[in-house]
């Protein structure tokens, strides 16, 4: 029984075949993404398509699968904004993700960005390879006794709340659902403005949706304390990014630390070293030196990675078998 991954990387190949040894699936991996121009390549001894973020499975995509006997495609992240799950539903085609792996993974990235731009470790550490031990520009502060403001305090959010207690931070948060665990623990509710303005630290951990979306913006910022660390672990959408510029401009945001951009699809998960961008806000971003931005990395950990790939093997097999996975796996 055969499954075909698009969009694969050497990592991909690495996690899935050390635990297909359990399930023993043909594996064939491709390194182009899904879309129109390569859907050919699935044929008709292919069970199921396994694909990623920037895989375009559109109505003709899928119909395409369909007509060659495609009996599944499964998602190895947990984002599905680039499935049309109508199409698959009305051609029968089960389509299942991997709903949560890892949220330690992405609020330990989190604090590493919050880290890095506040003590300057990555200047550090280029200082210290050219034998320059000057503390000149090097200049912190302590996260203990500071407030950090959590949007979200789902699974990743919750993570990075229960860390941030431990740095002795007071932590305030908003998410129009309270988890009563983290205020027992010291986790403070407000409005969103009230954390917004109170916060020296604010951390995204909500998902993107129709309602918040540019949920940071001028108007946002403008409530901001004055030189705020901002971190985006979530979704690019998220932020308006020329007004974060603008603040950053003003200085009115001290320090940004992003792992997710609106414009990621063009650049992330690409060597674009040789090539020229086209995309003057990243590069504007880039040249900031109290600006770090790493390419959505958050869930890039071999723990994450374990998880992914046992996640989406059981449920294929599960689909093969005629058996139902988890509910929260499937999509259709
Ligand atoms: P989750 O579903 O467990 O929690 C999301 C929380 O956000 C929920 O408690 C929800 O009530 C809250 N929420 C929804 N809308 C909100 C709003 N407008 N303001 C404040 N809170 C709001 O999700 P999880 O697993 O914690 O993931 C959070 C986000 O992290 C994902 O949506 C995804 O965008 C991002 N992510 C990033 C990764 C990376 O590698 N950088 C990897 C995985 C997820």
């Amino acid at each position: 029984m055969k499954i075909l991954f698009f969009s694969a990387k050497p990592y991909d190949i690495q996690f899935f075949n050390k635990h297909n040894k359990t399930f023993g699936f043909e594996l064939d991996y491709l390194e182009t993404h899904l879309g129109p121009h390569i859907v050919n390549a699935v044929n008709e001894h292919t069970y199921a398509v396994c694909v990623f973020v920037n895989d375009k499975l559109t109505i003709e995509v899928i119909t395409t699968l369909a007509t060659k006997g495609v009996k599944v495609i499964a998602l190895r992240c947990a984002g599905f904004n680039n499935v049309q799950l109508e199409t698959a539903r009305k051609l029968g085609i089960r389509v299942c993700r991997v709903p949560a792996y890892s949220p330690e993974a992405v609020a330990e990235h989190a604090v590493a960005m919050l880290l890095t731009l506040n003590r300057k470790t990555h200047k550090a550490y280029n200082r210290v390879r050219e034998q320059n031990y000057s503390l000149n520009g090097l200049l912190g502060f302590n996260l203990h006794g500071k407030t950090v403001g959590v949007i979200g305090t789902g699974k990743i959010g919750k993570a990075f709340c229960k860390i941030m207690l431990g740095f002795g931070c007071k932590v305030m948060a908003f998410d129009p659902v309270v988890d009563e665990t983290l205020r027992a623990a010291g986790v403070s509710y407000g409005t969103f403005e009230d954390v917004i303005s109170s916060a020296d630290i604010i951390s995204l951990h909500c998902p993107l949706t129709a309602d918040n979306h540019h949920l940071v913006n001028r108007e946002v910022i403008a409530l901001m304390k004055k030189g705020v660390t901002l971190i985006n672990t979530s979704r690019g959408g998220l932020i308006n990014t020329e007004d974060v510029i603008t603040g950053l401009k003003a200085r009115n945001i001290g320090y940004l630390g992003i792992d997710v951009y609106e414009q990621e699809e063009k650049l992330f998960f690409k060597d674009l070293s040789g090539t020229i961008i086209d995309d003057d806000t990243i590069q504007r971003l880039t040249g900031f030196p109290n600006v770090l931005v790493t390419g959505h990395q958050g869930f890039f950990t071999e723990e994450a990675l374990d998880q992914i790939a046992e996640i989406t093997l059981t449920s294929i097999d599960q689909l093969s078998k005629g058996a139902e996975p988890d509910a929260a796996v499937m999509l259709v």
